[in-house]
């Protein structure tokens, strides 16, 4: 299981607000929202909060779609696993690029912001049979195409875990599937400590290729771009990245 993360909004972000701007973003995906839905919203997500407050604050603009492979992934049209789909955001994305369907698998530990993710959007009856839940990794050999991992790296403080959740990408595509994503990191240091509100797992470029060649891949392709969240005087930054199974990229 990840390690246990901070549900605190940073920087002077609540959760009244960021509600409010993610439902603002997912309308401008044609999401029409009933009267007093915001109320209902907050009410519900008062009590537990919400698991990642930063995926809540990127809700509606999803991070798979300026990343570097994206377009050529879209080209792919085999089976495609979100591997720790979270909300489902990079999903609906796939949708709205018009990915087949029924060639998207979405998984996760755990239903929390996968419920979220129906919440803003309005479309559990629609989406629901895209999404698999489980607390051990369920597919089989070769069985899919391109695997995308998106901000999943950093919230796996354990190095024998995250070891397994790559070996699991790894067995789980065929010879010369892709797998791409990104995770936070920090460019130009050995290692950073976590910070109160950030990820467990803050990671230099060279860990990420080793723990990645660990499983199998080849060395993957490293793309460093600013982090949303970032602050004057801190070093961390997105890597986004792209590998295969058995082939050279
Ligand atoms: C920060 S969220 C990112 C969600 C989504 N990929 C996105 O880009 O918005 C990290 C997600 O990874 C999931 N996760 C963590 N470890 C995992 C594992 N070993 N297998 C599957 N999912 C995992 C968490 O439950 C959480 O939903």
């Amino acid at each position: 299981m990840p390690a246990p993360h901070s549900r605190s909004f940073r920087d002077g972000k609540t959760l009244e607000g960021e509600l409010a701007a993610a439902m603002h973003r997912v309308e401008a995906h044609g999401v029409i929202y009933p009267a007093h839905y915001y109320e209902t919203l907050v009410a519900k997500y008062r009590k537990g909060g919400v698991p990642y407050p930063h995926i809540l604050t990127i809700l509606g603009e999803p991070r798979i779609l300026g990343h570097f492979y994206y377009k050529t992934a879209l080209q792919r049209t085999g089976p495609f696993l979100d591997y720790g789909c979270g909300t489902g955001d990079n999903i609906r994305q796939l949708l709205r690029d018009g990915f087949p369907r029924d060639h998207i698998t979405g998984f996760d530990l755990s239903w929390e912001s996968i419920d979220l993710g129906f919440d803003l959007y309005r479309d559990r009856d629609a989406l629901r049979d895209l999404f698999v839940v489980q607390d051990t990794f369920p597919f089989g050999e070769g069985q899919f195409d391109t695997i995308y991992s998106g901000s999943v790296i950093h919230v796996i403080a354990d190095d024998a875990e995250l070891d397994g959740y790559l070996a699991n990408a790894w067995r789980a595509l065929r010879h010369g599937g892709v797998l791409f994503g990104s995770t936070l990191g920090i460019e130009d240091c050995d290692a950073c400590s976590p910070d109160e509100h950030g990820p467990p797992r803050v990671s230099p470029r060279s860990a990420i290729v080793r723990h990645m060649m660990a499983a199998g891949f080849a060395e993957p392709a490293i793309m460093v771009k600013s982090h949303e969240a970032h602050h004057p005087g801190d070093k961390k930054c997105v890597f986004e990245f792209c590998t295969k199974k058995d082939e050279k990229l």
